[in-house]
């Protein structure tokens, strides 16, 4: 297969032509039904190739492969050291694949191959070894006592931090090696055991790190993958009766979902939620930096990102300076298949987001916005929109409310900061925000007034590292992804309390 002007390497041709199969208990293997579904490739709508259609029935399975592991496997009894340097040995085997990964990518989700060998895979390489380097720090505390009814009694009392138990972990499409990464570092390295639900749009780059984590030495039932769709086996891994976690990213419509599922047993639940995230440009700020940030807060990776930027407030003086560098930029953006090494955005994943897009442009332009740049789909096979930026918004519209995930930017000017903050905050969503200002005291006063789990001062979008933890406020989540809170997050504290 060729496609673009990237040649597909001949491993990855093997492995897109058989067809897949899930993970459960070190096996790879059918599912019951051995019924399979499509995967695309969203630059032109072919199939890439069948992946298993995950049931109830086969999460049943999985779950129960890894409350065996759990319980009785030799994972338990395995060194916090050897969790790590395994965590470590499967970063190294990603490492050698990279250009597999890179490829996989591009062709199942769409994005630029250039991105996911720059981005995607080196940092989903660099979390798991973020992640092994913490399996030797979990840590827990001594604790002094006071009892005041028992003088003289001595105690001694400490922490412990043990992992959760059996976790669940479904992810989405718009970064499927790195939202896989991102989710199961922290439980492998906390001593947790995993069943990962891939979405169902882009479950090809999950599979392949399934077979390198086999490779690297993690015992059979720690890791399983099953492949399917999220009513069916999404749904059926949030409810599991024997699932003591589950983590979601994905949509906040689906989150709640999540938690309802989740109250039958109630389970702990994570969620990394949708956002809205605004961006303030401040008449000071550096607009040779500020005004391709704020570019590519918009438009990377096809605007599918959940801290994407999407409201952007800019003082008046300055607006139509920003606004023209802006539209400059876009109509030099070149799109096409990631896999073309010169495109700079890809389509977006599927008919469906293709439609949902499109809608809020429409919605947009029908409530009174102005598009002084794009605003259509683009081309006539694929999923391609242009890259749009809507002035004359106002807060009440949906494109200003509500989440589009796709390459649509909403510009306001302001006058008062004030304003502008109250607007930046007026969303039911907080995941990130960012402040475009030379003034330091400024950017830090507004950082903390910003309601969002991730400020940006001076960049947006490109500080995603592993150290740095990732979530939202109000509706765009619960629970932190990366550094250590993620790893609090996959365990449980046992305090123990001995009368000496
Ligand atoms: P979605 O929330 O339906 O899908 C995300 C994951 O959840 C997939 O693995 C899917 O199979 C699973 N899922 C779906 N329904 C489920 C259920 N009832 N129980 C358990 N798992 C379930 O997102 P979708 O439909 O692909 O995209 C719709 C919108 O969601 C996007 O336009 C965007 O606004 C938002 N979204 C946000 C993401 C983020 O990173 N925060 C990622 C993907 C989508
Ligand atoms: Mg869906």
């Amino acid at each position: 297969m060729s496609t673009g002007t990237t040649e597909i390497t001949p491993m990855l041709q093997s492995f897109l032509s058989s067809p897949r199969k899930i993970l459960i208990d070190g096996k790879w293997g059918n599912t019951l039904s051995e019924h399979t579904f499509p995967t695309f490739n969203p630059a032109t709508g072919d199939v890439l190739c069948q992946v298993p259609d995950g049931q109830k029935e086969d999460i049943d399975r999985a779950v129960k492969a890894a409350r065996h592991a759990f319980e009785q496997g030799p994972w338990r009894t395995l060194t916090p050291s050897e969790r790590g340097k395994r965590l470590w040995r499967l970063a190294d085997l990603m490492e050698q694949r990279t250009e597999e990964f890179a490829q996989l990518e591009s062709l199942d989700n769409g994005k630029p191959v250039t991105v996911a060998r720059g981005a995607d895979v080196p940092l989903a390489i660099d979390l798991f070894r973020y992640m092994a380097g913490w399996a030797t720090k979990i840590e827990g505390n001594t604790i002094p006592i006071s009892v005041p009814y028992a003088p003289g009694a001595q105690f001694h009392a400490y922490t412990l931090r043990e992992p959760i138990g059996v976790v669940g972990q479904i992810i989405p499409w718009n970064f499927p090696l790195l939202m896989a990464t991102w989710k199961l570092g922290p439980a492998l390295a906390a001593g947790c055991t995993i069943v990962l639900k891939p979405a169902e749009e882009t479950p090809l780059s999950a599979l392949l790190l399934g077979e390198l984590a086999c490779e690297a030495g993690f015992p059979d039932g720690v890791l399983n993958i099953v492949t399917g769709f999220g009513e069916t086996a999404g749904a059926a891994l949030a409810a599991h009766p024997d699932v003591d976690k589950i983590a979601f990213t994905g949509s906040t419509e689906v989150g709640r979902s999540i938690v309802h599922a989740a109250a039958g047993n109630l389970k702990k639940v994570t969620l990394e939620l949708g956002g809205k995230s605004p961006m303030l440009v401040l008449p000071d700020a550096d607009l040779a930096s500020a005004i391709p940030g704020v570019f590519n807060a918009t438009f990377f990776n096809t605007g599918q990102c959940c801290g994407t930027g999407t409201r952007l407030y800019v003082e008046s003086r300055i607006f139509d300076h920003v606004l023209a560098g802006l539209a400059d930029q876009a109509k030099q953006i070149k799109l096409g298949s990631g896999m073309e090494p010169t495109t700079d955005m890809g389509p977006l994943i599927s008919e469906n987001q293709h439609q949902r897009v499109l809608g809020y442009m429409e919605s947009g332009l029908k409530e009174g916005a102005q598009a002084i740049v794009g605003g259509h789909r683009y081309g006539d096979t694929g999923y391609f929109v242009e890259p749009t930026v809507l002035v004359n918004t106002a807060q009440h519209m949906k494109v200003v409310q509500e989440e589009i995930f796709g390459p649509v930017l909403c510009a306001e000017p302001f006058i008062d900061l004030e304003e502008a903050l109250e607007k930046a905050n007026n969303s039911m969503y907080g995941l990130t925000a960012a402040v475009w200002t030379k003034d330091v005291s400024q950017a830090h006063r507004i950082a903390s007034r910003l309601r969002a789990g991730l400020v940006w001062i001076n960049c947006h979008n490109i500080v995603l590292d592993a150290a740095l933890p990732f979530g939202g406020y109000k509706q765009s989540g619960w629970g932190r992804e990366m550094g250590h809170e993620a790893i609090d997050l996959y365990t449980e504290v046992k305090a123990v309390c001995a009368q000496l």
